[in-house]
Parts: structure tokens; C-alpha cells; sequence
């Protein structure tokens, strides 16, 4: 192996190694943002369009925050209840009733038209609140999903926007499962 193919293998597997233990912690919600920015990958690594995220130790009920294009983006596993309550929505009900699904193209925001998998269980999209760009909360908000605490947004466990300023739901990215327990952004 090549001293340059080394150098790009160590600096892949630190990433991967930071993707991953952003599990922990994304649990305590935005305020560890700052925390985990400064274990930033290198610029190189940023610059990747393509990253691979190894999912395996996801429980459901929680959610990882990897930076992806200089980004955040959450992987969240979600539980039957969090599906449950993303399905019974009325599309009438939602202030965007575009997916923002970049997989699919212009669809309606029906949950299964947002989440990865056919059961609802992977939901993928950008950490970024429409509004001004706030990184929101997970687990927060009164529809028990992520709540932007900059102005007040609202977003349910579909990622939808569904009270406060936020015009437009969290965008799902180009995003599919590689193997059984990894995903692959971009
Ligand atoms: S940036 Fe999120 S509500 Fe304003």
C-alpha cells in the first residue's frame, strides 16, 4: 500500500470513527453541535460527496449527527410510535406538503414518501432548520419530534415543519442503505 492510499485509509476510518460516535452525542441535543464541530474531519474528508455511515449500533428511539458537505445530517431509527405518529397525519394539516425527497423527486409529504426503508424505520435528513439555519433539537417540540429553539419551529417525527417560522420541511438527502447496517449519504 502506497503512503498516500494509508494516509486516505487512517483518515477515512478516523471519520468513520467520528460518525459514529456522534451517536452519544446528538442524545443530549444541539448544545454538543460546538463539541462535535471541533472534531472535525480533515479538508479533505469534507470535501467527499460520497460518505458511508455504519448505522449497527442505532437503537431505536435514537439518532446520530454526522457532518456531511459541511453539514449536519440526522440518521434517526425511529420507534413504532414515532412511525405511528408520522403516518396518521392528514396532508391538509401540514403548512409543506412537498417530501423535500431528494430519492424521489416532487411527491407529496406523506411519511412514507420521506422515510429510507418501506416500514418507516430510517428516517435521513439535514440537521438544518428552513428557517435561518439553527441546528434543532431532537426529541423536543409539540409534535415529538425536532424543535428549533432559534424562533420557535416546530417539526414532527417525519421531519415536517408544522408550527413556527420554518417555510419548508428538513430535506432529505440523496441517501440508501449500502449494506444491512450501513448508509450511504450523497
Ligand atoms: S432558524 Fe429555526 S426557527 Fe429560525
Amino acid at each position: 500500500m502506497s503512503h498516500a492510499e494509508q494516509d486516505h485509509d487512517e483518515t477515512r476510518r478516523d471519520f468513520l470513527y467520528y460518525a459514529t460516535g456522534g451517536a452519544g452525542a446528538i442524545a443530549v441535543g444541539a448544545a454538543v453541535w460546538p463539541l462535535v464541530h471541533q472534531m472535525n474531519p480533515s479538508a479533505d474528508v469534507l470535501a467527499l460527496s460520497s460518505i458511508r455511515v455504519d448505522v449497527s449500533e442505532l437503537e431505536p428511539g435514537t439518532q446520530l449527527t454526522v457532518k456531511w458537505l459541511g453539514k449536519p445530517v440526522f440518521i434517526r431509527r425511529r420507534t413504532e410510535d414515532e412511525i405511528a405518529a408520522a403516518r396518521d397525519v392528514d396532508l391538509s394539516d401540514l403548512p409543506d406538503d412537498i417530501a423535500r425527497n431528494e430519492n424521489l423527486g416532487e411527491v407529496d409529504a406523506n411519511d412514507a414518501n420521506r422515510s429510507l426503508d418501506e416500514a418507516g424505520e430510517w428516517l435521513v435528513m439535514m440537521g438544518v432548520c428552513t428557517h435561518l439555519g439553527c441546528v434543532p433539537l431532537g426529541d423536543a417540540g409539540d409534535f415529538g419530534g425536532w424543535f428549533c429553539p432559534c424562533h420557535g419551529s416546530h417539526y414532527d417525527t417525519s421531519g415536517r415543519i408544522r408550527k413556527g417560522p420554518a417555510p419548508t420541511n428538513l430535506p432529505v438527502p440523496v441517501a440508501e442503505f449500502v449494506d444491512e447496517t450501513t448508509i450511504q449519504l450523497g
